[in-house]
């Protein structure tokens, strides 16, 4: 087990050397960060994501990270019907494993948060200073209709979601009662102990993209996930996008970790990768559901030019959902992953088609490269 010092530097560095850090994305989630109807799509049951986060704990992956999802977006598998919650699952991994940093993602307008702060703090005790957050505001308005809540403009979203931390975070700090004020909560004698596990605070994590979003995660969050239509498409994209994030973070005179997200499809020939990639995310994409994430931002057969949505719905197929597409040999992945890392990327959240199949090629020839690179520390 870890050690019983959990400073914040230690928790930064997700207690280890690993200057480029890699975390599995998604895995909570029926079919991942898929929509593809091939039948080795992931599952998400418990015993599978239990099986991933022990294999993944000794093959020294820093974290896991799940998506807060309500609501399947439908089409012949309903994709993303069937998912995990995320803060009870990251309290079951961690009881499960020894080292992986597990986050938990969580809706602040669905959870209160003296509620959601003592959930937290639960986890980061079972997993001795291991537990994450990653705060969102939604984006999906089916999701809260079903929860009665009305979604606020992005305005008032965020400025929610900052009271919503302040709390979480005086419920992390404050030694004795304390009182809130505020436009969206009135809290009186609020209380809460025990505190976060060790001297420090939970990482926090956040992937805001509109302006008061990144600003939002510029105030608040130690890593911030960026993941751009420019990020989607190439490493070098990414790289000038983590230039500016760390600048503006700067500003603040705060030190702010970028990650970002990727699909792998690794396998021995460059032709296998480039196979498996067209079989499973387009030639038996799951239209149905990638057509109601479009429908989502707006983008249907009606409000776009029929050759303009069929591109754009090849697009979010192949890049949107998953992020970039990391498709090749181990050698070729490995050296996409060490220019990100070069261009200071501190870390990304991959995904499989089917995480239990696919990450054993990753872990024993993928890693092993990184180490050599320098890049991963020697397990
Ligand atoms: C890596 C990553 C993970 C995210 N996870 C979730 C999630 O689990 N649930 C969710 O509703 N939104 C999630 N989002 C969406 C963001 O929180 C955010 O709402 C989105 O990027 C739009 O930004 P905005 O809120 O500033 O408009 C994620 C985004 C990224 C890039």
């Amino acid at each position: 087990m870890l050690e019983t010092v959990s400073s914040m530097r230690n928790r930064m560095d997700m207690y280890n050397d690993n200057t480029l850090k890699i975390g599995l994305f998604g895995a909570n989630c029926s079919a991942g960060r898929s929509a593809t109807l091939v039948p080795e799509r992931w599952s998400a049951s418990w015993s599978d994501c239990l099986k991933l986060a022990k294999m993944a704990d000794a093959a020294g992956i820093d974290f896991l990270l799940p998506i807060g999802r309500w609501k399947g977006y439908g089409g012949e598998t309903d994709f993303h019907g069937t998912t995990l919650e995320t803060v009870t699952w990251a309290a079951g991994l961690l009881a499960a494993t020894e080292r992986v940093t597990v986050f938990g993602t969580v809706h602040a307008p669905l959870f209160h948060p003296l509620i959601a702060a003592k959930e937290f703090v639960t986890a980061d005790h079972i997993g001795q200073g291991r537990f994450g957050l990653n705060i969102v505001c939604g984006w999906n308005e089916g999701e809260f209709e079903m929860f009665g809540v009305q979604q606020r403009d992005h305005e008032r979203r965020y400025e929610y979601a900052q009271e919503w931390i302040d709390i979480v975070k005086a419920a992390w700090t404050e030694s004795g009662d304390f009182d809130v004020y505020g436009k969206y909560f009135d809290l009186k004698k609020a209380r809460a102990f025990p505190k976060p596990y060790g001297t420090s605070r939970p990482l926090i994590m956040n992937a805001g993209s509109s302006d008061v979003g990144k600003a939002f995660a510029m105030r608040n969050c130690d890593a911030f996930f960026t993941a751009t239509d420019a990020s989607r498409l190439s490493v070098d994209n990414t790289a000038k996008r983590v230039a500016e994030v760390k600048a503006e973070g700067a500003k603040l005179g705060r030190e702010i970790e970028v990650f970002t997200v990727g699909q792998v499809v690794c396998r021995k020939t460059k032709a296998e990768a480039d196979e498996y990639y067209q079989h499973a995310i387009i030639d038996n994409a799951d239209w149905g559901a990638v057509e109601e994430m479009l429908a989502l931002k707006n983008i249907t057969r009606e409000t776009v030019p029929m050759d303009e949505f069929l591109a754009k719905r090849k697009y979010y197929a192949g890049h949107g959902i998953g992020g970039y597409p990391f498709v090749g040999t181990p050698d070729s992945i490995a050296a996409e992953l060490g220019s990100l890392s070069r261009a200071g990327v501190r870390g990304i959240a991959v995904s499989f088609v089917n995480y239990l199949e696919e990450f054993p090629l990753f872990r024993d020839e993928v890693l092993p490269r990184l180490q050599d690179m320098g890049i991963r520390a020697k397990n």
